[in-house]
């Protein structure tokens, strides 16, 4: 069967690729556009490792057709730094060694970027409930709503 072409833009840039029907974005990002940062743990929207923001909404990209991101515009990890310069968010999470491991950081991160878009000054129990859907399946979470919560203050200028 022929596959589907998909113009979306990425991270700020415009992108174009071939996908089969029954692809999900997660796939088409990591095997057909080598963006390899959002992770596969479940498939089953569970555990928010391969979350992204799709049109400012944070969605797990393993429950969407890749053939849905005609049009969109998408948020992944690799675009939160700015070059060189991290993100304030990977900043704080380096600073309060809340960088867990590859798997379950990267959808944290995309995560709590959504989160910080939508409410520049959460509560830690608004953090928590956020971020409630990205799972880690062996540390804990006290330091990474730290860093989130002091990076929502950096972000503010305060
Ligand atoms: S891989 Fe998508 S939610 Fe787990
Ligand atoms: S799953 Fe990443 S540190 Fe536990």
């Amino acid at each position: 069967m022929s596959k589907h072409h998909v113009s979306t833009t990425i991270n700020g840039e415009p992108v174009e690729f071939l996908c089969e029907t029954e692809q999900t974005l997660l796939d088409a990002l990591r095997d057909e556009l080598g963006l390899t940062g959002s992770k596969e743990g479940c498939s089953s929207g569970d555990c928010g490792a391969c979350s992204v923001i799709v049109d400012g909404r944070l969605i797990c990209s393993c429950l969407m057709l890749a053939v849905e991101a005609e049009g969109r515009t998408i948020e992944t990890i690799e675009g939160l730094a700015r070059g060189e310069a991290l993100h304030p968010l990977q900043q704080k999470f380096l600073e309060a060694a809340a960088l867990q491991c590859g798997f379950c950081t990267p959808g944290l991160l995309v995560a709590a970027k959504a989160l910080l878009d939508r409410h520049p000054n959460p509560t830690e129990t608004e953090a928590r409930y956020w971020l409630a859907g990205n799972l880690c399946r062996c540390t804990g979470y006290d330091k990474v709503i730290r860093a989130v919560v002091d990076a929502a203050v950096e972000l503010r200028g305060e």
